[in-house]
Parts: C-alpha cells; structure tokens; sequence
C-alpha cells in the first residue's frame, strides 16, 4: 500500500521483477498481479517468518539486487498516550523489520552484489517529533541503523541509502492536520515522489534523501541546536493540547 506500492510501481517500470511483502494477502496479490511480480505474505517483525520467507524466495531467486526497507506503521500518540504493546509493535516493526529483512535477505543481496538497500525512513527520524516520540524513536533507530551498516556492508558490494519522507498522505498516515495547516501543506509529498527519490538514490548512489529537500534544514537545526528544537517541540506540543482542549 501507499509509498511501497509506489516503489514497487517505480522499479517495475525499470523493468524490475518485484517480490512484494506485506501482512494482508488480498492487496499484495493484486498489486503482485498488475506488476507481474511475486507476492510473499510476511510479517517483518516476526524475524522467523522472515527468516522462512528469504528461504522460500532464495529458491526462486538465488540473487537479488534491490531490497527495499519500507513496512512501516503510526505509532498513533506520544509516550503517555500509548499503551506498552504499541510502543512495543512499533519498535518491532519500524525498527528490528528492518534489521531482520537485511539480516535474513543479505545472502541474496551478496550474491547480487553490486546490489543496493533503501531504507524509507523519515523526517521523524532526525528531528525531535511533537506528539510521536515512540513514532520517532523507532524511526531514529531504523535511520541510524542504515547509516551504521552502509561501512560494513560497502567493502561486501552492497551500497545502503535512506530516504526520509515528510509528510505524505496515506492509509496509516493521512496528514488531516498538516494538510488543513496553510503552511504545514506545503511540506506534503505523495507517494510517488518518494518513489523517484529511490530510484535516484540507486542511480546516483546518494546515501541520504529527503523529501521535500528543504526538511533537510530541520535536521541540519536539530543537529546544531537540540535543545533549542527540543524546547520548541514542547511549546508546540503544548500550544497543540490547548488547541484540542478549546475544540
Ligand atoms: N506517510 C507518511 O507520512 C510517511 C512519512 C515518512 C515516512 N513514512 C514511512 O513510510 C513507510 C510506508 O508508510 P506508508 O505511509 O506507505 O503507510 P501505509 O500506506 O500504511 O503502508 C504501509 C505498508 O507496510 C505494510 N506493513 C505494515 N506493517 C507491516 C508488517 N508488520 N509486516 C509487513 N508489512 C507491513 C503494510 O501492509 P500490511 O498492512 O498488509 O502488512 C503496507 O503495505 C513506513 O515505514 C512509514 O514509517 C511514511
């Protein structure tokens, strides 16, 4: 669904043989359809369904050359507004998804070397979030996790990029508040800009996009000055709650 599908539309039109995982069997086999790809039903926090399902397409593809990193769900509140199982499902997916897909495709990935990894993170994982610590914190972890392995992974043939996306209107994410703000709105991006930002990270070898260009500005501000961001996040998020309180 959404980015991913984006993507997978994208690298299908380079002439890519796409093989699609997601959790819910009915969208991914219509989408494998229209691409005339493969679809593997596959949970990424799960790391043994991930484990079985890299066997399972091993046999059907001893090399591959693209692993795209992109499952992902809302954390849907801030650390007092969760419930521990929800922090716990959002770290499992937006986090260690990430880290048991690479571990478990990286024999295929070597084997297709040159081969490329793109993780899509998110502006959520530099800057310092208002109201989606847990969101944030997760995606920090998957951001800093790709920036980590691309030194041990380059000397093997595998080349790793990250693309942050700001806000981009989909299912999971539909951007009602930042889409109604006059100056948040313009900051949206849809699903396939992100697309051709991967495919520019593969064809230029571009370690880190984002999308729109200038939110790279609020991670360069939040590298410089993080208690000032952080301040600013929570006047935000307080000036937010009096918003809702008056509502
Ligand atoms: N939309 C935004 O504003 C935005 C901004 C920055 C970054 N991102 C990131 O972009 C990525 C895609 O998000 P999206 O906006 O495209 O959301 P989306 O439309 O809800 O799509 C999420 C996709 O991930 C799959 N997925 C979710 N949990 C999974 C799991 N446990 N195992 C396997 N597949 C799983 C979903 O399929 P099933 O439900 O069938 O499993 C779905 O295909 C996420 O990593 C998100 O954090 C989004």
């Amino acid at each position: 669904m959404g980015i991913g599908a984006a993507i997978a539309r994208a690298l299908a039109g380079r002439g890519f043989r796409c093989v699609l995982l997601a959790r819910r069997r009915e969208p991914l086999e219509a989408l494998a359809a229209e691409l005339g790809g493969e679809a593997e039903v596959c949970d990424v926090a799960d790391r043994e369904a991930v484990d079985a399902t890299a066997v399972r397409v091993a046999e059907r593809h001893p090399a591959i050359h693209v692993l795209v990193l992109n499952a992902g769900m809302p954390g849907g509140g801030g650390f007092l507004d969760l419930a521990a199982e929800r922090i716990e499902q959002v770290t499992a997916v937006n986090y260690l998804g990430s880290v048991w897909a690479l571990r478990a495709f990286l024999p295929l990935l070597e084997r297709g070397a040159p081969s490329d990894v793109v993780t899509i993170a998110s502006i959520a994982g530099t800057t310092v979030p208002m109201t989606t610590g847990p969101y944030a914190a997760s995606k920090h972890a998957q951001l800093a996790f790709s920036r980590s392995v691309a030194g041990e992974l380059g000397p093997r043939g595998i080349r790793i990029h990250a693309v942050n996306p700001g806000p981009v209107p989909t299912d999971a994410f539909p951007q009602t508040r930042t889409l109604a703000n006059p100056v948040t709105r313009h900051a949206v991006v849809s699903p396939e800009r992100v697309a051709r930002a991967v495919l520019r990270a593969i064809d230029h070898d571009r370690r880190e996009i984002f999308v729109p260009w200038p939110l790279r500005a609020a991670a360069a501000l939040q590298g410089l000055a993080p208690g000032t961001m952080s301040r600013l996040a929570a006047r935000l998020r307080v000036s937010r709650r009096e918003e809702r309180g008056n509502e």
